[in-house]
């Protein structure tokens, strides 16, 4: 086993928890009703809420007064209450009242982090900045998901893994043959391949050379101010009209041991083979991908989470091994800034 030195440590226990300054979607959008929902993500306790008009707001789960959770508390539109002692907080993280004594120099201040908020295709995301105040780039979403003659399911799973074995496993197209062998869509096929990488606009593609159009063939890794994987499979005719069937993946850290993935189920269809495609999905295929990702799962939340270092890999795992340098070498320069940003703070003062 190689051992690490110090920096590459850091890099490893900074990737652990999550890279930033991107989008990540957090929860779905149906998991956040009028009672605020508090949450952790890239190892921070966040608590989202809707305002009168229901858009998101999200702020540090924390009370500025002694700190209970502001989760807790109650959702007054543009603020919450804390439970404890009713200190309320806005949107930016301000402290709006102190009810409890009259005049309190208190109200005005800004004490709590807001996070920049976008609720879209189902789902809403929250951007992690590397270093506080620094601009916020547009969320810019794969094709399939922004453009309307698609029509998409979210489907959201929580997997007590790190969120890099969730994302490895998605540049793994050769696991379709064998782990999902006996699905309704990846039991076709070769069961060896010869792979190949090709750069794109915002990532690479990793695929097969020798078969396309067949199982899951390739998949591609883009970075548009989120982290996003999109892979096709191929579709029966049995299952309805449309090409094929899209997916779009994205995994969030909840900690080092947590995560939540999200995948977007998509199809081409417009008009009636819309309805037709909805109404075959929620009838017949969710339950069938959901046995699909319940084969991962398994997988991946019975892996030690010591396996990275014990592997041996092969001429599959180039897709992920690419994937695994460019995280790194974002990391890399994150953890720059943040010292940067750090030295400069400290001449400050
Ligand atoms: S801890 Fe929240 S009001 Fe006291
Ligand atoms: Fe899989």
């Amino acid at each position: 086993m190689h051992t690490l030195s110090s920096s590459e440590q850091a890099v490893r226990d900074y990737l652990d928890t999550g890279l930033r300054s991107l989008w990540y979607p957090v929860i779905a959008s149906w998991e956040l009703g009028s009672e605020p929902l508090g949450i952790t993500r890239l190892g921070e306790n966040i608590v989202l809420w809707r305002d009168k008009e229901g858009v998101v707001r999200a702020i540090e789960d924390r009370c500025p007064h002694r700190g209970a959770r502001l989760s807790r508390g109650w959702n007054l539109g543009d603020r919450l209450a804390c439970w404890y002692h009713g200190v309320e907080v806005d949107g930016e993280g301000r402290i709006r009242d102190v009810p409890a004594v009259d005049n309190s120099p208190l109200v005005g201040k800004k004490c709590q982090r807001r996070y920049s908020v976008i609720e879209t295709q189902g789902a809403i995301f929250l951007y992690f900045p590397t270093v506080e105040g620094e601009p916020v780039p547009e969320l810019q979403l794969p094709r399939e998901l922004s453009d309307d003659s698609y029509s998409n399911f979210l489907c959201v799973a929580s997997w007590r893994c790190n969120y890099q074995y969730a994302v490895d496993n998605v540049m793994d197209p050769m696991h379709g043959t064998y782990l999902h062998a006996n699905s309704h869509s990846m039991a076709e096929g070769n069961r060896q391949a010869e792979m190949e990488l090709k750069p794109t606009e915002s990532g690479f593609v990793f695929k097969k050379t020798d078969q396309a159009g067949v199982n899951f063939d390739w998949v591609e890794y883009g970075n548009s101010g989120a982290l996003w994987l999109r892979l096709s499979i191929p579709y029966k005719k049995c299952f309805g009209p449309g090409g094929p069937f899209w997916i779009v993946g994205m995994a969030v850290p909840e900690d080092r041991d947590h995560c939540r993935v999200f995948f977007w189920r998509i199809r081409k269809v417009e008009g009636w083979q819309r309805q037709a495609w909805r109404f075959l999905y929620r009838t017949k295929l969710e339950k069938l991908h959901w046995d699909v990702l319940e084969q991962d799962r398994m997988i991946l939340e019975a892996l030690d989470p010591a396996a990275r270092d014990l592997e041996n890999l092969y001429e599959h795992d180039v897709g992920l091994q690419r994937l695994r340098r460019v995280m790194q070498k974002l990391a890399k320069a994150q953890l720059a800034r943040r010292a940067e940003a750090e030295s400069s703070q400290g001449a400050g003062h």
